[in-house]
């Protein structure tokens, strides 16, 4: 059984894109709005302005009142579209309750979205043409690649159906040629759809759902769950201790999806310092 070590592939990656952006000569720069306080998303945005130090890039973080107001908000993202020295913008969700997110994403220069969120960017997506593509989802087939996953004919289980990574999951995993299933809340028979599966990622939001009995012997597990339990402590979607017993591959909370997740956006953030 291989635990695929996700810490230590992104930070290969952000040495990668340090030397990538030093031979080109360029800086890239995001920068991270935070509106409101909600703890996780705070964590979340520090981590992105360290892995930008990390790679040698420009950060910056704006960290907005939750009462700030859509015209705020927009009138920010309108002046960070022109802002030179800013080659991805990412608003970090989920945004207080009176903010409609489908429209403040939609506001974001679709070449700055390094999120991969803006209809233009999930819809590019859909029709295998090249754009940004969400972070954590990209991280996870970099992580599949990496540990030499075999995908080509492989049978992918997605478990959950959210537009970060749910969705963009599936269409990614489709694109590797893999038989893809996407599974949710309403799914029946789940525990059986998930043991036919090759390869099972686990976008839930639960902590431990994906029991030891739902894993087919050998499979690759990637568990996109970040929960926070009472006593403090990170777990995953998947039950890692009985899911090791079953799993070929497994990737751990913390340490394997999350920081890709970031690698992947410094590298969208290469790409659109690339692009000019
Ligand atoms: N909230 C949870 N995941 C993400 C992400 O990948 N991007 C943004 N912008 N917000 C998030």
């Amino acid at each position: 059984m291989t635990i695929i070590d996700g810490k230590q592939i992104a930070k290969e990656i952000r040495e990668e894109l340090r030397e990538a952006a030093e031979k080109a000569g360029i800086t890239p720069g995001l920068c991270v709005i935070l509106v409101g306080d909600d703890p996780a998303s705070a964590v979340y945005v520090r981590n992105k302005a360290r892995g930008c130090k990390d790679a040698g890039f420009y950060s910056r973080t704006l960290r907005l009142p939750a009462e700030t107001t859509k015209e705020e908000l927009l009138g920010i993202i309108a002046e960070l579209n022109n802002d030179k020295e800013i080659h991805g913008i990412l608003v970090q969700l989920p945004l207080p309750k009176h903010l409609d997110e489908a429209e403040i994403l939609s506001a974001i220069d679709p070449d700055k979205d390094v999120d991969g969120f803006h209809v233009r960017n999930a819809g590019a997506l859909m029709l295998g043409r090249p754009a940004p593509v969400a972070c954590t989802p990209q991280g996870c087939i970099e992580l599949l690649k990496r540990a030499n996953v075999p995908l080509t004919g492989a049978n992918a289980v997605v478990v959950g159906r959210s537009n970060i990574v749910g969705k963009p999951m599936a269409l990614l995993l489709l694109q590797e040629n893999c038989t893809v299933t996407v599974c949710h809340s309403r799914t029946k028979n789940l525990k059986e759809i998930c043991r036919e599966a090759d390869i099972l990622v686990a976008a839930i939001g639960k902590p431990r759902f994906i029991t030891g009995d739902m894993i087919k012997p050998g499979a690759a597990v990637i568990d996109v769950g970040i929960n926070r339990l009472d006593d403090g402590t990170l777990a995953g979607d998947v039950d890692y201790e009985a899911a090791c017993e079953k799993a070929g591959w497994i990737t751990p909370v913390p340490g394997g999806v999350g920081p890709m997740t970031i690698a992947m956006l410094l590298k969208n953030t290469f790409e659109a310092a690339c692009r000019g």
